[in-house]
């Protein structure tokens, strides 16, 4: 045969197995069954095996196991995995103890202890245990759902299968790092990009057998649901673990303050290319469970625990044009496309500036020469550019005055906070009638802590908007499926698969729904708590009513800055007929509000006054976790007036005026059966 042929016969397999694993892996259900699938892949080998000049990066000798699958049951998580914030540097740290201190109205001489844990960089992994056997493992999946890769993990040998110890509880969920050491990575180079993507790739495998032929490892470093745990801070529980049989990370240490936390990571981060695994920061952790509980969670984050990232790789290149994007709220984000250069192993060639005022600042201009930095799954950013090897020719960065997008004037919005004009410059529009700005929000509707629609990825909606499928959020239960079925790269099967996510999707909780609208300044934690208060769909619609309105600031968490966004969202006719149509399609759970049993069964709280070792922050977590609900004015509604030290007189006079139940701090302590 010529050798023309032949390459273009194993281009074409090759181009269809690419197909099929993007199916395979962007959909839940493969395009061919799993023998014409092999049958295909070993074609390709085979092909390899005679003509040595055959060779492409998506073979399957390069890719081990090739594409992960896609096809794991999923299993709710009995304790969410949540995900961390992210510190860069002392000032972060600060801020951070400063804000757990005022959480617990502590004073600033109060020393914190923390367990300081190096973070792996590698795959988190759930582990079921009961009554001492390891009985299903889960990957993280979206930190609510996980999917089910038992078979997977039991390959994996430092994850004890049985515990032998008398005090293991009786349930526990463990949960740790899957990852592979760097002297294991090196015979797997040429097949993976880093040690990262081998754990990842190789977890997901269909089968276990493939998975096994990666040496893994497992760092166990906290539980979610347990039973029977008798231990009271991280520390005592790291070395539990030990004891229980599972690996912990050997670097893990107490420490307490700022300061020693600053000594351990620099002497951490000078050590770390000695360890024979990547770690990409420090994961610091109340180490007190009591003061953890007290702190609690915001969104999908606890407020006892920050990772403290290293300080990246940098390397110099050189600025080929800036160009100016357009996000879901209207933000102008300056990006610098910069020629592609390898940043600790990953090619970049974009690196955000942030806003107009950064370019200002450090007078980036097209055509220098630019530090860029990069930390962990951090976007790159430029650290400076070197004016002395400038061009005289590059001229200053004109930030667009209108949109590039729809042409609207673009505005820097004054901050009634900082009392200072915004870093950031907006499109004026922040619709859907600004084309950028409208696929922002469609991107945003079907991601993952909105819709969560499976397969419906960023390209797929940049695609479906230029042919017209999609233009506004409802439209994404209305696609016209024989048209998609028929485009280039899809098929029957793919296109039935994300029929299936969709209609998947039609039954949705208030919480995400409102999260999905892309409301400016409604985040998740927002969007919960504007859920618990309106309740259901129907009452959300008619917002606009002005009674509505009024009684809205009253919910502790929302501001005039929340109010105003919301009043804007409101006002725009094509978000109420959005929103009316969305009302046709799905059915949207009535918000759960909390455990009706809670000891504060859906009272309504207000404080005045200082209080006495206790934030008003503790006080509006503890009420909500005992389902009653924190207002900020008196009104006739509500239930209780809880007063400490100087109450101002006038919410006093109006609380006995309208006979509410007046309570000192330990009278509101007692009704929790706390002790003050
Ligand atoms: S604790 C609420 N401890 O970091 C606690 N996480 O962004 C969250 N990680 O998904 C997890 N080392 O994959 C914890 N010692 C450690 C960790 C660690 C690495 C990863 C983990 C998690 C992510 C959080």
């Amino acid at each position: 045969m010529n050798k023309k042929i032949i390459e273009s016969e194993y281009k074409k397999k090759i181009k269809l197995l690419i197909n099929y694993n993007k199916n395979y892996f962007d959909a839940s259900k493969p395009l061919v069954t799993d023998k014409v699938y092999d049958d295909l892949k070993n074609s390709i080998l085979i092909l390899e095996s005679k003509y040595s000049f055959l060779n492409s990066e998506n073979s399957p000798s390069k890719v081990v196991g090739f594409k992960p699958s896609k096809n794991f049951q999923k299993i709710t998580h009995r304790a969410p995995m949540l995900s961390l914030a992210n510190a860069f540097g002392r000032e972060d740290l600060i801020n951070f103890e400063k804000r757990i201190l005022n959480f617990l109205s502590k004073k600033d001489d109060f020393v914190l202890s923390y367990s300081t844990e190096p973070k792996i960089d590698g795959i988190s992994a759930s582990l079921i245990y009961k009554n001492s056997q390891f009985k299903i493992g889960l990957s993280r999946g979206d930190g609510k759902e996980g999917e089910d890769i038992t078979a997977n993990l039991a390959t994996i040998k430092d994850i004890p299968k049985k515990i032998k110890s008398k005090d293991f509880p009786e349930e526990i969920d463990i949960r740790g790092e899957v990852f592979i050491q760097n002297s294991d990575f090196e015979n797997l180079k040429e097949k993976f990009a880093n040690p990262r993507n081998a754990a990842s790739g190789s977890l997901r495998q269909k089968n276990p057998d493939d998975t096994k032929k990666i040496p893994l490892k497992f760092i166990a470093y906290t539980f979610g649901y347990q039973k029977g745990l008798k231990i009271n801070n991280q520390i005592d529980f790291l070395k539990k673990l030990d004891d229980w049989g599972f690996k912990t990370n050997p670097l893990n240490k107490l420490v307490a303050g700022v300061e020693n936390l600053l000594t351990n990571y620099s002497k951490i981060e000078k050590d770390r290319t000695k360890i024979d695994f990547d770690i990409d920061g420090i994961v610091y952790k109340i180490n007190n469970f009591e003061l953890q509980k007290r702190l609690g969670y915001v969104a999908n984050s606890p407020r006892w625990a920050i990772a403290h990232k290293f300080a990246s790789n940098k390397a110099i290149s050189k600025i080929l044009n800036i160009e100016i994007q357009i996000g879901r709220t209207g933000a102008l984000t300056p990006v610098a496309k910069i020629k592609p250069i390898n940043i600790g192993g990953v090619i970049v060639s974009n690196a955000t500036l942030h806003n107009e005022d950064e370019i200002d600042r450090k007078d980036i201009r097209i055509g220098d020469l630019a530090t860029i930095e990069r930390a962990g799954d951090v976007i790159p950013h430029i650290i400076s550019v070197d004016k002395l090897k400038r061009d005289k020719k590059l001229t200053k960065f004109i930030f667009p005055k209108k949109c590039p997008s729809c042409g609207s004037k673009t505005i820097k919005e004054f901050n009634n906070v900082t009392k200072k004009e915004d870093a950031v410059r907006r499109c004026s529009n922040e619709g859907y009638e600004c084309e950028k700005i409208a696929i922002e929000k469609l991107k945003h509707f079907v991601s993952k802590d909105a819709f969560n629609i499976e397969g419906f990825g960023k390209k797929i909606v940049e695609n479906f908007w230029n042919l017209n499928l999609l233009k506004l959020p409802h439209d994404v239960f209305n696609l016209d499926f024989n048209k998609i079925e028929s485009l280039e790269g899809w098929g029957k099967q793919s296109m039935e698969n994300l029929k299936y996510s969709i209609n998947q999707r039609k039954n949705i909780s208030l919480e995400r729904l409102i999260y999905s609208l892309g409301i400016r300044h409604i985040g998740l934690e927002n969007a919960k708590i504007l859920s618990k208060y309106f309740k259901s769909f129907s009452k959300f619609i008619s917002f606009s009513n002005k009674k509505i309105l009024d009684d809205i600031l009253n919910i502790d968490g929302i501001g005039e800055t929340q109010l105003k966004s919301i009043k804007i969202f409101f006002d725009n006719n094509v978000n109420l007929n959005i929103l009316k149509e969305l009302q046709k399609i799905l059915k949207v759970k009535d918000a759960i509000i909390n455990d009706k049993n809670g000891l504060l069964n859906e009272k309504t709280f207000m404080v005045t006054g200082k209080l006495n070792g206790i934030s008003r922050a503790e006080v509006k977590s503890l009420i909500e976790v005992n389902s009653g609900a924190s207002v900020s004015t008196v009104t006739k509604k509500l239930n209780y007036l809880i007063i400490g030290e100087k109450p101002t007189k006038k919410k006093v006079d109006k609380a006995k005026e309208f006979k509410i139940t007046i309570l000192n701090q330990s009278q509101f302590l007692k009704m929790l059966n706390v002790s003050s």
